[in-house]
């Protein structure tokens, strides 16, 4: 059976650490694959594995510069970066995931990562402490946040003979990373995914509204998620400041949670999943007056307001056999057995609570903490994760559930 690298083009990038050597085993099993494979070193991985040895198993002249000295050809890094399709740091060390965290571009390697947009992965390969240190943490942190994907280093003897956790991945196992990887990459392509983000704004008079506090970040992440996936996403979107970047996310904006009614139910009818992430408003002014409310004419005004339609629900009744709809839930008080009967009440397949009382969850943070509850009574708690890795996680339940 042909590998899922098969034709893929790869740059390894290789850094200086003594786990260098086994990128030479690393590079012989992708071309083995039948990968294209172009590395880059930064100047001290020359120290480690000299550039022959690579470009004889990749057939590639190795780059290390942005020239080469005596004809003066420069390498462009746009180019390289914009060439691949997949990007794999073996063995990163701390300085190159410092300066890949931070944007140092001072070396070919991490000006070619600045510039691709590849999928990013980085395997981690120190001594013990450097690797438990809090800066080596926290940039690791930030570089997840980012989207790369960092392939853990293992526990065992080090370098410097102490024993501990900072050993690269071994070269077979990054292989079945990156194999396991593109074939979750091609998971949701031929599938439409309707996904609903931010919160509705309702008008009062032309320039006023009831709105929340909701920023569209976990809809937006979900959404570029699912097209990473290969899926052609429609976000139906309220209004925000996130911006969705991958071509195959089509976001249509909407202001009230009546339009954004319309346009998820226009938008259903032929998905294969619909994603509520949506903090519809609740209610909405019963009339809009169409000029703005004076003050000085109008000391005190009380809004009639009238209850908005449910859209995960109206979905809910319109499903046809085969379509997963996934909801969300805020709550605050008996959290699973209120979601539970919300995911009963609007005919949902899943859905995905997010507790208040978790700091660093819910509306406006960069992280969420959830917990996946499934119409057949399943559930699953996660770790606090950036909003990205928590939109993986929702996808690899939703496609769980699909089967
Ligand atoms: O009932 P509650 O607002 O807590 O339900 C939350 C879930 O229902 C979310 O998935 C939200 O997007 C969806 N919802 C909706 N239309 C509404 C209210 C909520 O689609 N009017």
């Amino acid at each position: 059976m042909s590998s899922p690298l098969s034709g893929k083009h790869i740059v390894l990038g290789i850094t200086g650490g003594i786990a260098a050597y086994k990128s030479a085993l690393l590079a012989r099993l992708f071309v083995k694959a039948g990968a294209e494979v172009q590395v880059i070193m930064t100047p001290s991985a020359r120290e480690f594995i000299t550039p022959l040895t690579m470009s004889t198993l990749t057939g590639k002249p190795v780059i290390t510069e942005f020239f080469t000295a005596n004809t003066g050809e420069w390498h462009s890094h746009v180019d390289l970066g914009l060439w691949a399709d997949l990007f794999v740091v073996a063995p990163a060390t701390a300085c190159t995931l410092a300066k890949m965290a931070t944007g140092v571009a001072d070396n070919m390697l991490v000006t070619s990562y600045l510039s691709t947009r590849a999928d990013v992965f980085v395997a981690p390969a120190m001594d013990l402490d450097m690797m438990a240190h809090a800066s080596t943490a926290r940039n690791l942190a930030t570089l997840r946040a980012d989207g790369v994907r960092v392939i853990e280093a293992a526990e065992g003897e080090l370098a410097s003979h102490l024993s501990g956790k900072g050993r690269m991945a071994e070269p077979a196992d990054i292989v079945a990373a990156l194999e396991a990887h593109i074939a979750q990459a091609e998971s949701m392509s031929g599938k439409h995914v309707l996904i609903t983000a931010g919160p509705t704004y309702e008008r009062i008079d032309p320039v006023r509204f009831i709105g929340n506090y909701s920023s569209g970040k976990m809809g937006y992440a979900l959404a570029e998620a699912a097209a990473r996936r290969g899926a052609r996403v429609t976000l139906v979107s309220g209004p925000v400041s996130c911006v969705a970047s991958h071509p195959s996310v089509r976001v249509v904006h909407v202001e009230s949670a009546r339009e954004m009614l319309d346009a998820a139910q226009a938008a259903f009818t032929d998905a294969d999943v619909a994603i509520m992430a949506a903090a519809v408003a609740d209610y909405a002014p019963a009339t809009v007056e169409d000029k703005k409310v004076k003050r000085e004419h109008t000391p005190e005004i009380s809004l009639t307001l009238r209850a908005n339609p449910d859209i995960a629900a109206t979905l809910g009744e319109a499903r046809r056999p085969g379509q997963i709809l996934v909801g969300f839930a805020l709550e605050t008080d008996n959290e699973q057995a209120n979601a539970a009967d919300k995911m009963r009440r609007k005919h949902l397949d899943m859905i995905v609570l997010n507790s208040l009382r978790d700091a660093g969850a819910g509306f406006g943070t960069d992280t969420n903490k959830v917990t996946v509850l499934h119409a057949d009574g399943t559930t699953r708690a996660y770790e606090l994760k950036s909003k990205s890795e928590v939109a993986e996680d929702i996808l690899n339940e939703i496609e769980a559930c699909a089967h």
